[in-house]
């Protein structure tokens, strides 16, 4: 078994994050499997060109014979496993992509891991992780008052995305619990931070702040989201990953609940600030329009990291307020990057999705 880690999904948002950073930090290789959907971009990675520690694969989690002659051919001592279909309005426009790569893509890896680690010897099957990296979300809903979740909160995933989600969760605990498959799950709240896709909230309404354009703010605009800024997502994992307890699942929050109208107007501001309107008056706030709700829209997520910090000392390092600074700046300080992903793919989801969506009048 080699110092490999065998990474899927690492050219998305938070899987290329990750890969910079385990790069960056340890030296240990990583093989990454991607198959370069909508979502995923080898541009992500552009730092790494040349970088022998790195080797991108272009290809599906749902193909067996690849994963298995990856698995053969690297030796690596963990699989984290990132690639997904991750947007919940896509999930719910279109949710058969979900099933087949949330749950078989994740069976099929768990499947292939389970026959490459039964043959290691026995000090690297001891040494092996499959570490799932999953989300808050397949708890379901809370009230305003309802305590965070907690790694014991019962399932109840409410959009298609989040049941995807929740049957691989079950998936990986079965292949634990029934074949010993050395284990472990990460539970996360919502990540913000470069390279994020900007079909989701945060960088959505930054780029469309930039260029003046509506920002579509879902029903009353009082959802709350718990938000972590990307980097102390990735080192949550890092931290499972070395020093996690096989077969246990950790949930990794921000601390940082938000309803998304004051996320909207703090973005408002912050760009605002970096780039004003021409004559100075024009105020972002101005384009925020409140449109027809997501369907099943989930009221508040709250998340309970506290098993993280007592076992293995993690907490996130990044305040809300900076990380959202950072990340404004990120986006427009990088404009060859937010073009190359605004392909015709792109913008025929924007009219999808935002086309034909009622707007309350009294919004405008
Ligand atoms: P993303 O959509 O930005 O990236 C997903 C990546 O997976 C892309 O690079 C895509 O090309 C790849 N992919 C998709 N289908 C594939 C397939 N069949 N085979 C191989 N690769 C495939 O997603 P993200 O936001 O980076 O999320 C990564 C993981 O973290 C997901 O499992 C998601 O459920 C989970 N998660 C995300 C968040 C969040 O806020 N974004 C929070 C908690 C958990
Ligand atoms: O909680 C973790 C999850 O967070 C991850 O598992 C998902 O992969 C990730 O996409 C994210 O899901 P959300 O649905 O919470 O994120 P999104 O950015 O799509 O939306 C955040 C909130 O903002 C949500 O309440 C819906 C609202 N929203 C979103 C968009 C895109 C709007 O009001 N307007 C919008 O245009």
């Amino acid at each position: 078994m080699q110092d490999t880690i065998l990474v899927t999904g690492g050219a998305g948002f938070i899987g290329s994050n990750f890969v910079l950073r385990a790069l960056g930090k340890f030296g240990t290789r990583i093989v990454n499997l991607d198959l370069l959907t909508y979502a995923g971009n080898a541009e992500n990675l552009a730092s790494l060109d040349g970088n022998a520690g790195h080797e991108l694969v272009r290809g599906d989690i749902c193909d067996a014979e690849l994963v298995a002659a990856l698995l053969e051919k690297h030796r690596p001592r963990a699989i984290v496993h990132f690639a997904a279909e991750s947007h919940v309005d896509r999930s719910i426009v279109a949710p058969e992509a979900f099933l087949r790569t949330n749950v078989h893509g994740t069976f099929v890896l768990l499947d292939e891991a389970k026959r490459y680690w039964q043959e290691l010897s026995e000090s690297d099957k001891s040494r092996f992780r499959f570490l799932h990296v999953s989300t808050d979300e397949v708890y379901g809903t809370l009230g305003p008052d309802d305590p965070a979740f907690s790694e014991t909160t019962a399932y109840a995933p409410n959009s298609p995305y989040a049941a995807s989600k929740a049957a691989s969760d079950h998936m990986v605990r079965a292949y634990h619990h029934t074949f010993g498959l050395p284990v472990v799950t990460t539970n996360c709240s919502n990540n913000y931070g470069p390279f994020q896709f900007p079909e989701k909230l945060i960088p959505l309404m930054i780029l469309n702040a930039l260029e003046f354009k509506p920002l579509p703010v879902y029903g009353d605009g009082m959802n709350v989201r718990d938000w972590l800024y990307v980097e102390d997502h990735c080192a949550a994992i890092e931290a499972v990953l070395e020093r996690g307890c096989v077969g246990e699942t950790y949930n990794i929050g921000g601390n940082s609940e938000r309803a998304n109208i004051d996320v909207v107007t703090t973005i408002c501001d912050l760009v605002d600030e970096m780039r004003p309107s021409a004559d100075g008056r024009r105020r972002r706030r101005s384009l925020i329009i409140y449109v027809a709700d997501r369907l099943g829209h989930d009221r508040r997520y709250a998340v309970n990291a506290a098993k993280l910090k007592q076992e293995l000392g993690w907490e996130p390092a990044e305040r809300f307020e900076s990380g959202l600074r950072k990340t404004v700046r990120w986006y427009l300080e990088n404009s060859d990057w937010v073009e190359s992903v605004r392909t015709g793919a792109y913008r025929e989801w924007i009219d999808r999705n935002y086309g034909g969506r009622p707007v309350f009048l009294d919004s405008v």
